[in-house]
């Protein structure tokens, strides 16, 4: 069986980061995968949030996601806290999971800053939630970018080390597809920031309910260095801001990076961000029109949700029934 589980926390606008590197994924694998998608409302509690904004930043990303081309009949989309397997696991994965794991995580550590003894404890077992909702369907490939990699990473480690502390050959050893040319993203206004919905800066980014004058005018003032494109990959090496550009520009047109360096080649920036600017306002106009279509319509957006946990349940139910028996839990 190949199955599929991604996830996306409720804590803003979605943005240029999440759709290359993951959401625009998991619409082109729906063709070959069975698909679950979920809205990770239980990974958004880690740091501190405004109850009513969560439930509508809830609804809303269910609704970008929709608008992108999750299709929700086919395969799942459900927000996590409806489906109490998720939490039931990750308790039991609290107990596999070793601290000298956890205290390895980088997105931890970046996250907590300097005010580690502050983060919550749920911000520190984070990654084994992620587990949990990855394994109550034993799904066999996760689509992420690439600063989830380390998360499944341990979330291998710990199916491992369930099925051997039982002796048992339950959990799968989950496969990361981390797919295209933009797998991270950069903040349009510092190349080695990552493309974030907590940067302060709406400029850094480039959220799918921005209007096509807002995109143009965050394209036009993306930083760059002055220097023209290069005709190769090797002469974005240093120059990190260029490389992010140009990495979205081919993966917004599925070419590599070599390629567009070779159309480019000599170009100044002020041409490469015209071009760039019409390829991104093409691409993600259409996906927020009907986004807002659908926020008008937040009764079917809930009713989509329903009916995905509905049927999550049902998929997790058996495995968390296997998993009690494995443990030696009384069955209910
Ligand atoms: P999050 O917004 O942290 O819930 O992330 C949802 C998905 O988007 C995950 O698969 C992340 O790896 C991916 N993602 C988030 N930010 C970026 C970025 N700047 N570049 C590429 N992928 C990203
Ligand atoms: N941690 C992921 C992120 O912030 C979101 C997530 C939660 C997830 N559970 C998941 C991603 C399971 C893939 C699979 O990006």
């Amino acid at each position: 069986m190949r199955r599929i589980f991604s996830g996306v926390q409720p804590t803003g606008n979605l943005h240029l980061g999440n759709y290359l590197g993951a959401i625009r994924n998991w619409v082109t694998l729906q063709a070959e995968y069975e698909c679950i998608y979920c809205v990770v409302d239980m990974h958004a509690i880690t740091a501190a949030q405004d109850p009513a904004e969560l439930r509508a930043s809830t609804r809303e990303v269910a609704a970008s996601l929709l608008a992108a081309g999750v299709d929700a009949k086919t395969g799942i989309l459900f927000n996590q806290s409806q489906v109490s397997a998720h939490a039931e696991l990750a308790w039991i994965f609290n107990c596999i999971a070793r601290l000298g794991w956890l205290n390895r995580m980088t997105q931890f550590k970046e996250k907590a800053g300097k005010h580690r003894e502050n983060a919550s404890v749920g911000l520190y077992v984070y990654p084994n939630l992620m587990a949990a909702d990855i394994l109550a369907y034993k799904a066999t490939h996760v689509p992420v970018g690439e600063d989830q990699k380390q998360h499944l990473e341990l979330c291998r480690d710990i199916a491992q080390a369930f099925n051997s502390q039982y002796g048992v050959d339950c959990f799968p050893l989950v496969e990361p597809l981390i797919l295209g040319e933009a797998t991270r993203v950069m903040s349009l206004r510092d190349g080695t920031e990552k493309m974030s919905k907590s940067d302060p800066s709406d400029h850094a980014r480039i959220n799918l309910t921005d209007p096509p004058d807002l995109i143009a005018r965050k394209i036009r003032r993306a930083r760059t260095d002055p220097d023209p494109l290069p005709g190769t990959p090797d002469g974005l090496a240093t120059r990190p801001e260029a490389a992010n550009l140009v990495g979205i520009f081919a993966a917004l047109c599925d070419a590599s990076v070599a390629d567009v360096c070779r159309r480019f080649e000599g170009a100044q920036f002020s041409t490469f961000k015209e071009a760039l600017t019409e390829l991104a306002i093409a691409e993600l106009a259409p996906i927020t029109a009907e986004m807002q279509r659908l926020m008008d319509d937040l009764a079917y957006v809930e009713s989509v949700l329903q009916d995905g946990a509905e049927r999550a349940r049902s998929l997790a139910r058996p495995v968390t029934r296997e998993v009690q028996e494995i443990v030696g839990f009384l069955a209910a």
